[in-house]
């Protein structure tokens, strides 16, 4: 049947945006994209569907026990609306209010034999079932959908990013991931972070965008210190790829507008970014364009991508919305050096005329930058452009030696 599986598909979805929403693995992309009022409308949104589907589908078959189901569906929408309701005035927080709503759905079940009774007399009320388009549309309305959205369009403009002796340790940690780095970054300059597994890079490149705040020293944006600096504020400025991206198991197209969530409608920005981080050929492919599911997370139908097909969202993603400030850390790490290489003319296109920070542990990838940084646990021990380095025989030019035969054929990778 189409429209069952149509409720099963948004029931799934629903599920999908709920765990999105509560999993501490995705908190990080929530807070720095500020996602949670997206998903959460997205999660509304498919929830109430599935729940109207549903309804109206039993709705046709109405027989007696059918009324249980549909009491459950407008009785579990009812209290929903009322844990929305507390969300948007913030009495609760959006994971408690995953957590309830999954505790919710399970109870369900056990708590139905109450329900019988309460919704054979809710049901008996047949208008009330045609109500529930303006109750639906009543939600729809008042959601809590601008509620930690960044509102408004265009980025601020990036002057200036200083970090005066910034220091991190991780609670637990012995010694300092980050210790006493101080750097400066001019606007349309491109710099790059080289160093081993474990120097320090990703921590520095969270306390850059603002995610990482408990460290010691200072940050200042255009002069102005992250601490006076409202976090929605500061996330303006960057464009984000994570070493380790989330990948969403929905469209290409959401995949990439939650870089940006507030232009995620606007499908030409959408194209604009894809079309940077290489995928239009990839998007061209798909049964459904950039509307294809990707990942089987929710969806079996998913079409699945591989390594470098992520990492090209991954960079979309940052480049959505056209941020002043783009911070890439290792989006080459899961890839071989060959796809590495056709990938660093879409970073040359990403980079263009913007200011960038890129992260990573391969020459490559490092080469693109107007100015090189070499991290040493937690430390800058090294400073200079390409060539400065190299003539220096120090770290750098120890790491190119030893790297250089990855990218042997590879002529048109140097400036
Ligand atoms: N969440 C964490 N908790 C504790 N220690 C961490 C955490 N993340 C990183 N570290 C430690 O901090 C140091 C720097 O890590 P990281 O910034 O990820 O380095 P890189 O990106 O250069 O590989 C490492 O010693 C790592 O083990
Ligand atoms: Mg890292």
């Amino acid at each position: 049947m189409k429209l069952e599986k149509k409720f099963v598909q948004d029931e799934r979805k629903a599920e999908y945006y709920g765990s999105l929403l509560s999993s501490r693995e995705h908190a990080r992309e929530l807070r720095i994209f500020h996602l949670k009022g997206r998903l959460l409308k997205m999660w509304q949104d498919a929830f109430l569907r599935f729940s109207k589907e549903k309804c109206q589908f039993e709705d046709r078959a109405i027989v007696l026990s059918g009324l249980t189901g549909i009491g459950e569906e407008i009785l579990s929408a009812l209290l929903t609306m009322y844990l929305l309701y507390l969300v948007s005035i913030r009495t609760l927080s959006v994971g408690d209010f995953a957590f309830l709503v999954s505790i919710m759905w399970s109870l369900t079940g056990s708590i139905l034999a109450i329900l019988n009774i309460v919704t054979q007399e809710l049901m008996g009320n047949y208008e009330y079932v045609k109500n529930y388009d303006e109750f639906v549309g009543s939600v729809n309305r008042d959601g809590p959908s601008g509620m930690e959205c960044r509102s408004g369009s265009g980025r601020p403009e990036f002057r200036e990013l200083v970090l005066h002796n910034v220091s991190y340790s991780y609670p637990n940690q012995e010694g300092k991931a980050v210790s006493s780095v101080s750097i400066r970054i001019k606007r349309g300059e491109v710099v790059s972070i080289l160093g081993d597994n474990g120097s320090g890079k990703s921590t520095l490149s969270k306390i850059v965008c603002g995610i990482l705040q408990d460290y010691d020293g200072d940050v200042l944006m255009n002069g102005e210190n992250y601490r006076d600096i409202p976090h929605g504020t500061l996330s303006r400025f960057f464009g984000v790829a994570f070493q380790d991206f989330a990948r969403y198991s929905l469209s290409v197209r959401e995949n990439i507008g939650f870089g940006c969530i507030e232009e995620i409608d606007d499908g030409s920005l959408v194209g604009k970014a894809a079309e940077v981080g290489g995928l239009t050929e990839m998007v061209g492919g798909l049964p459904a364009g950039i509307d294809t599911v990707v990942g089987k997370e929710y969806d079996p139908d998913g079409e699945e991508l591989s390594g470098g097909q992520w990492q090209r969202i991954a960079l979309a993603r940052a480049y959505m919305g056209e941020p002043e400030f783009l911070i890439l850390d290792e989006p080459t790490a899961s890839i071989d050096p060959l796809e590495e290489i056709r990938l660093l003319s879409h970073f040359r296109g990403i980079v263009r005329n913007r200011t960038a920070l890129l992260v990573s542990h391969r020459i490559g990838f490092a080469k693109l930058a107007d100015r090189i940084l070499i991290m040493e646990k937690g430390e800058i021990v090294e400073s200079g452009t390409h060539e400065e380095l190299l003539s220096q025989r120090g770290r750098y030019y120890m790491m190119f030696n030893a790297q250089k035969g990855l990218y042997a054929e590879d002529g048109n990778n140097s400036e």
